[in-house]
């Protein structure tokens, strides 16, 4: 069979620019296709904190010097390469140090809408200069959704793109790229009015997400759970009548998890390496995790541990109530790792204060503390209201770290309900979004605890699943296949 021509374009890739899942994802994806041999080629900005993990970016000869000018404004940019990857994908980094160079990856600086549409733009600009015609064009969430429309109004005259394909992957419907209607002329798409919603014209807005949403050839979300709540007022967050009338084009396609990046056999920021055939390594990791934040270590004491982007998403509201509740009755032990919204930190802050010997948070960002905290504790907390897939499940059963999350998109898709009485199941999972809902799960939790017997059973059976790329990259490439009429 002939290569697919895929351009995989994110806003955030590893090693790169992360801030979420997103970044996971984008990667592992690009270096699965191309080492099964198709053309694969991953566009990201070259943000001032582009991290290259050592490696060296080349300039790509003939994408030097180049303009392009939107909205009346002339952007500068050049093209530049990461030669070192080695896995048959090519990543190439757009270089616009006006828009790029920033205090964040993200910004809500005034010109945010023109930063990911030029990207959007330079990207396709790219295939030109190469010469290069994508069967598929692979968009990531709000930053890129403008692409199908773009290659609509501005490439249809290039009979480069005469064959090419689009794919909107929803990662998150809570960022949509919301702006005012007055950004059109920034956008080049003055001319283009008819063809948005009008409603939000009246109201003075352009949404990027939902302009995608309607022109994208295909559209996919990562997991089958989520796919169907985004159709729901509950989880639509306004677009779910869109998206209804769009479902056939519509599929769930659970994330897959990089083992070479997270698996306490392979993992390179662990002390200490273990496997389900011999979990030594995971108690000596518990230990290093304890003392390296300065809380006592006490074998017959759980550890509970949470690593995640502190917003409303997330579900820490329901654990305002039954953490101090566990803190204060059970021998257990919490390790907090994220920052957001200051509600959250300040309530990690003062959980900390108030159990010093059972509670450390570190505000902030820290890969290395992020896989030791999947590799050194016992239980991984993941309560959110919604999710539309989730890694920290995934690489929690891998690290025989028991997952609590609620019962919602990808972790519905991804954590099973354990029975000590059949000794099935991988997690403790709750339905309802509630505190009650987290004061079961995490009783149950430690109910289970106290047998270890029924406790090795149940990280035993999160270890055995596989959620390797080999499986879910394969589902992306039938569907690029289809769509590209391959
Ligand atoms: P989301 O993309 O919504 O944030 P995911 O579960 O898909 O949720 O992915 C989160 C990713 O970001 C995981 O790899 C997690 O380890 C990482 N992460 C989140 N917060 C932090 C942090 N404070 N430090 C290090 N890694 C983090
Ligand atoms: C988003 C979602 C998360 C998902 C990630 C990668 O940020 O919140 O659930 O795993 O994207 O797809």
């Amino acid at each position: 069979m002939t290569a697919v021509k895929i351009c995989l374009v994110s806003s955030e890739a590893v090693p790169y620019a992360k801030t979420g899942g997103l970044a996971d994802v984008t990667a592992a994806l690009a270096s699965f296709l191309g080492s099964e041999g198709q053309d694969v080629r991953l566009f990201l900005p070259r943000y001032r904190q582009l991290e290259t993990a050592g490696r060296t970016l080349l300039p790509v000869e003939y994408l030097q010097r180049l303009t392009l000018t939107m909205g009346g404004r002339r952007f500068a940019y050049s093209v530049w390469t990461d030669p070192g990857v080695g896995d048959g994908s090519h990543r190439y980094f757009i270089d616009c140090p006006a828009l790029f160079h920033r205090k964040s990856l993200y910004t809500s600086d005034p010109d945010e809408h023109i930063r990911f549409a030029f990207f959007s733009r330079a990207c396709l600009e790219c295939c030109q200069r190469m010469g290069w015609a994508p069967d598929v064009v692979h968009c990531n969430d709000w930053h890129t959704a403008l692409i199908p429309l773009y290659l609509k109004q501005h490439y249809s005259w290039d009979r480069l793109f005469a064959r090419t394909r689009t794919l909107l992957a929803i990662h998150n419907i809570g960022y949509q790229g919301v702006f005012s209607a007055k950004a059109l002329g920034d956008l080049d798409l003055e001319g283009s009015a008819d063809l948005l919603y009008q409603e939000d014209l009246a109201a003075d807005r352009i949404n990027f997400l939902k302009t995608g949403l309607l022109y994208a050839n295909g559209l996919s979300t990562v997991s089958r759970t989520y796919a169907r709540e985004i159709q729901t007022s509950e989880y639509g967050m306004g677009l779910e009548d869109l998206l209804r009338t769009r479902a056939d084009s519509l599929v769930g396609i659970v994330n897959g998890v990089d083992y070479g990046e997270w698996s306490p056999e392979a993992d390179a920021r662990i002390p200490h390496s273990y496997s389900a055939e011999d979990l030594t390594g995971k108690r000596q990791n518990k230990q290093h995790l304890l003392r390296s934040l300065d809380l006592p270590y006490d074998e017959k004491a759980p550890v509970f541990g949470l690593v995640s982007r502190l917003t409303a998403q997330k579900g820490i509201d329901l654990l305002f109530e039954p953490l101090p509740e566990m803190l204060a009755w059970r021998n257990v032990r919490l390790v907090l790792l994220g920052s957001g919204e200051g509600r959250y930190e300040s309530f990690f802050h003062r959980l900390q204060q108030t159990f010093p010997e059972k509670v450390c948070y570190y505000r902030g960002y820290s890969e290395d503390l992020a896989h030791l905290i999947e590799a050194g504790s016992d239980v991984f907390l993941m309560p959110s209201r919604y999710e539309p897939c989730g890694l920290n499940q995934m690489y929690s059963l891998r690290y025989g770290t028991v997952p609590i999350v609620r019962k919602t998109g990808g972790l519905a898709d991804t954590v099973q309900l354990f029975d000590p009485a059949s000794g099935e199941g991988t997690g403790f999972v709750f339905d309802h979004y509630s505190a009650d809902g987290v004061r079961w799960a995490l009783s149950a939790a430690l109910d289970c605890w106290k047998d270890q017997d029924s406790w090795r059973q149940l990280i035993l059976n999160g270890m055995a699943k596989d959620f390797s790329w080999q499986v879910q990259g394969q589902e992306y490439l039938n569907l690029y296949r289809h769509l590209g009429g391959r």
